[in-house]
């Protein structure tokens, strides 16, 4: 059963509702998932799928992904379930909120995932707007952050997640869980409508460290969940230290949150390459169309 002291939420990160159903069962609760197009690549149906050397038509694999998070849905009618859009460089914030839309009508439970690029921001802005609930993906910076939560302003609570990649930033040799924490204790200036979503961890340390600083949400790979739920499930007290080995600190920069979302300094290598990864995996399950020949 889910710990009394618990006070932050516990996601899966994956693309398989089998792994949702064995989590469930193993801790008893489970309060949400995140999804992303490589996550459903890895799905084993989809798999197999390419195993037989078949692909998919694009709609065969947008009704697949829907089929993956209905499965979800129904696991965890209580929980929020992510669904990414497709995003690469040329993608249109308008094409963005389409897919959003269509996405966000799959499931009652739906938070759409939107890029924190400068369309993706304009995208959330807009989704926001029209009643959805977003998850903002591939942010890696707290001026980012600072953005996310200048475009969604009105948002109500519970509305809008920022998803900072950890296990990304620790790749470049700077210390991820500082992004974490900087981006908590510029939040505390502001009115609570963003939640921060702790995404791309790799190790339990990460996981225990984000619930010692108070993540308001925890994604977390299959295996580490596991692994935490059979120690009994740990929650972290004053006495627990991270230890960021070499890793570089990011420091803390005192950011005002009352500019516009476009003011702010968003742009990020990891993701502009985010994103061209995660495109890359999602066209590698479509079948590419056939040239007519003359
Ligand atoms: C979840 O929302 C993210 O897409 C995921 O945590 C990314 O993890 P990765 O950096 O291990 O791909």
């Amino acid at each position: 059963m889910r710990p009394t002291n618990l006070k932050t939420k516990i996601f899966l990160d994956g693309g398989d509702a089998d792994e949702t159903r064995a989590i469930i069962k193993q801790l008893g609760f489970l309060d949400g998932q995140t999804t992303n197009p490589t996550l459903i690549s890895k799905n084993p149906g989809a798999k197999k799928r390419l195993e037989r050397g078949e692909k998919f038509t694009e709609k065969e694999i947008y009704e697949f992904y829907r089929g993956v998070v209905t499965t979800i849905s129904g696991l965890m009618p209580q929980g929020s379930i992510s669904v990414e859009v497709y995003a690469d460089a040329s993608t249109s914030a308008d094409a963005m909120v389409k897919q959003g839309k269509d996405m966000y009508s799959w499931i009652p439970n739906a938070h759409i995932k939107f890029p924190t690029s400068r369309e993706g921001l304009r995208a959330a802005e807009q989704a926001v707007k029209e009643g959805l609930r977003v998850n903002m993906t591939l942010c890696f910076s707290q001026e980012q952050a600072a953005a996310v939560y200048a475009a969604t302003r009105g948002a109500g609570k519970g509305e809008v997640y920022v998803s900072p990649f950890i296990g990304r930033i620790d790749d470049l040799g700077e210390n991820g869980m500082d992004v974490i924490e900087n981006i908590l204790s510029m939040y505390r200036k502001g009115d609570g409508h963003v939640a921060v979503l702790t995404a791309s961890v790799r190790t339990m340390d990460h996981l225990l460290y984000a619930l010692k600083l108070g993540s308001d949400i925890i994604t977390v790979p299959y295996g580490i969940l596991k692994a935490w739920g059979e120690k009994g499930m740990p929650i972290p007290g004053n006495e627990y230290h991270y230890d960021a080995k070499s890793l570089k600190p990011i420091p803390y920069r005192d950011i005002d949150l009352g500019r516009r979302w476009d003011d702010y300094d968003i742009r990020h290598d990891l993701t502009d390459k985010g994103m061209e990864h995660f495109s890359a995996d999602w066209n590698a399950l479509i079948q590419t169309r056939k040239k007519k020949v003359a």
